[in-house]
């Protein structure tokens, strides 16, 4: 069985962070959301992985050959953001006649997908689907299902009507069959070839297509508010481990603190929280649920519930909640005369006074 990872795409939701950061590349408890699906492929046993990338495409290839991995991956360019569909038929002469997992690069699911693969092995279905009850279904594809067969009757890709609240979650189990379904497909308002189109038409075509249902949380993490989200179910799970060093500060909760990391100056960090390599939190605060990657100054400063991105200096910031910081980002006090808020902000940055 092989894998194929889709980590292409705009990320126009999560900008500005996205004009220069590969939205599967922005770190949810300082690891790569992409490295999170690759580590479940491998979880499941499956050694040839498939990644489409797209508008970032040597970031993204050189991130994931930054670190070691028990499988062999290769790459494939997609030249434009055409569809899910489009990006599996760029794939096939990878995936040929194998059954294959394809996993979206921007999901997130806590329990891996272990128990999903060994079921779609065993079945003797055209494709097989994860589920999940959400209420706001006309934001994802939804499925409607027969629940005595555990197939799928009926799948709609964002309907302004849904007929169920089962939504799509991104991980498929795909056969070559979809190959054929693809080329019959036509591209959707939105003006991409839909995967959700063309499983709809293996089901119309009186394939099998089953389900299971999601156990644990799962987060599709294309907008700002479902990163911190994510951050904060993932970091619910961390233990504790210091590798810097904590100097008349206070600590509690479970923390993870890297290399070459000072904490000091009378510093309060309350857990659960993760603090990179080489960064400096002095008479800061850092609450619950937050993430601060590496090489990074807090300095005078209460920081809770979010994600701080490498390189980043804030200090003097008042506080800071719900907050997501892009790389190298500076926040500094403005000491001199007028008095005000100085601002140099990126297109499509949202500021919350
Ligand atoms: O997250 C689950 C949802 O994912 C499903 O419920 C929907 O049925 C499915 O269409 C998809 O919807 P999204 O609108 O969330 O898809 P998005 O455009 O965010 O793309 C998903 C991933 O695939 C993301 O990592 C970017 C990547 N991608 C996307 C497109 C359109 C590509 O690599 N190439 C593409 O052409």
């Amino acid at each position: 069985m092989k894998g194929l990872i889709l980590s292409g795409g705009h990320g126009v939701r999560l900008r500005p962070i996205t004009y220069s950061q590969q939205k599967q590349l922005i770190p949810v408890a300082n690891k790569p959301i992409l490295f999170y699906c690759i580590e479940d492929l491998i979880n499941a046993g499956i050694e040839d992985i498939a990644i489409v990338v797209g508008p970032n495409k040597e970031q993204v290839m050189n991130t994931v050959r930054s670190a070691k991995w028990d499988a062999n991956i290769e790459f494939f360019y997609q030249d434009a953001p055409r569809g899910l569909a489009h990006a599996v038929k760029i794939s096939e002469p990878f995936l040929s006649d194998d059954k294959f997992i394809m996993y979206l690069g921007d999901n997130l699911l806590k329990g891996g997908i272990n128990g999903f693969v060994k079921d779609f092995v065993d079945a003797k279905v055209e494709a097989s689907l994860l589920l999940t009850r959400v209420e706001n279904p006309e934001q994802y594809g939804v499925a409607l299902v027969d629940e005595q067969k555990k197939v799928i009757l009926q799948l709609l890709e964002k309907p302004k009507r849904p007929p169920s609240n089962l939504s799509i979650v991104g991980i498929y189990g795909l056969t070559p069959s979809i190959f054929e379904a693809i080329d019959n497909i036509k591209p959707s308002w939105r003006g991409e070839f839909e995967i959700t189109d063309a499983l709809h038409w293996l089901i119309e075509k009186g394939y099998s297509v089953r389900y299971d249902l999601v156990e644990g949380w799962w987060k599709d993490t294309g907008k700002p508010e479902d990163l911190l989200e994510a951050n904060r179910l993932i970091l619910d799970g961390i233990f504790s481990e210091n590798k810097g060093s904590i100097e008349n500060s206070r600590v509690s909760g479970r923390i993870v603190v890297g290399d070459n990391t000072v904490i000091g100056e009378n510093s309060t960090i309350a857990g659960p929280a993760i603090i990179g390599n080489n960064c400096s939190i002095s008479n800061a605060y850092v609450g619950p649920f937050t993430s601060i990657g590496n090489n990074c100054q807090i300095i005078h400063t209460e920081i809770e519930n979010s994600i701080v991105l490498d390189g980043s200096n804030i200090a003097h910031g008042g506080k800071i909640i719900e907050s997501l910081i892009g790389k190298d980002v500076k926040i500094s006090r403005n000491g001199s005369l007028p008095k005000g808020k100085k601002l140099v902000i990126g297109d499509n940055s949202e500021i919350e006074l």
